[in-house]
């Protein structure tokens, strides 16, 4: 199956093109009414892997399908009309080889019309994001700390704290941003190494739990709404606290089908009004 792919009002060309400008606002996204809600506000539009954890409750990532990230990019699609659409490519979908990589972003270009694709890894992946980019596919890379690598690194720990890391993380941004990425997330870095990597690169970078310094920011939008009471991660700020009232409408809810003032009449076909 493939969809129309219309141009929308924000391109990747245009993200690539706020280096040194305006901040880029992202926000992930996995469901139609979400993306519809924060289209107005953002530039761009994730439908991250991360909605393994957050949609579907697994413990990482490393369990999301490409059928899953199809699905829900095709949601995202559909509701949002302005801002760039990128999509995760999961775990195990394009580290074989670019030519394993390409088919499937192409699936997913295809499928869902999503303006671009996002992998992590950095100088093992160079190669990868040019053989993409040059048939035609943009690419928003991922360094730092990356979540699919989550038991190689032993958790989700902060990262670029050693030199040998710090090192290792600087040559990641510069190998993918050379090999044309049109942007690059840097996730869970030490602030210092995230103001320099933000510093060298020629395309925006956007930071999750790394620098102000970045050219954006991203954040998983169920975190910024409040929707988890149990753990909110150092680099989270909560810009709403919905989980206590998601609860609460659920609680006043069921008393109300208890007692059976819910419905009333003026919920009902051809009850007249009390
Ligand atoms: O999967 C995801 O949502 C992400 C962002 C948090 C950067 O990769």
């Amino acid at each position: 199956m493939s969809v129309a792919i219309a141009a929308r009002p924000v391109t990747t060309r245009d993200i690539r093109a706020r280096k040194g400008a305006e901040p880029v606002v992202c926000l992930t996204a996995y469901t139609a009414p979400m993306a519809r809600l924060l289209d107005p506000h953002v530039d761009l539009l994730l439908v991250g892997d991360s909605l393994g954890m957050v949609v579907y409750g697994l413990p990482t990532t490393i369990g999301v399908t490409l059928e899953m990230m199809i699905a829900h990019g095709q949601a995202v699609m559909r509701g949002s009309a302005r801002a760039c659409v990128v999509v995760d490519l999961p775990f195990g979908s394009y580290q074989e080889s670019p030519e394993q990589a390409f088919r499937n972003a192409a699936r997913l270009m295809m499928e869902t019309g999503c303006a671009a694709v996002k992998l992590e890894g950095g100088e093992e992946m160079a190669a990868t994001v040019r053989f993409l980019v040059e048939r035609g596919i943009p690419v928003m890379a991922h360094v730092g700390l990356t979540p699919q690598s989550v038991h190689a690194f032993g958790g989700f720990r902060a990262r670029g704290k050693s030199e040998g890391e710090a090192g290792k993380i600087l040559a990641d941004a510069h190998a993918v941003a050379d090999a044309g990425a049109f942007s690059v997330v840097l996730e869970g870095t030490q602030e210092p190494l995230a103001r320099r990597i933000a510093e060298e690169l020629a395309v925006p970078v956007i930071g999750i739990g790394a620098s102000p310094a970045c050219d954006g920011q991203v954040l998983v939008i169920d975190d910024i709404l409040g929707m988890f009471t149990e753990f909110q991660p150092k680099f989270v700020k909560r810009f709403a606290e919905l989980a206590p009232l998601v609860s609460d409408a659920a609680a006043r809810y069921a008393a109300e089908v208890k007692a059976r003032t819910f419905p009333g009449p003026e919920h009902c076909f051809g009850a007249k009004p009390r």
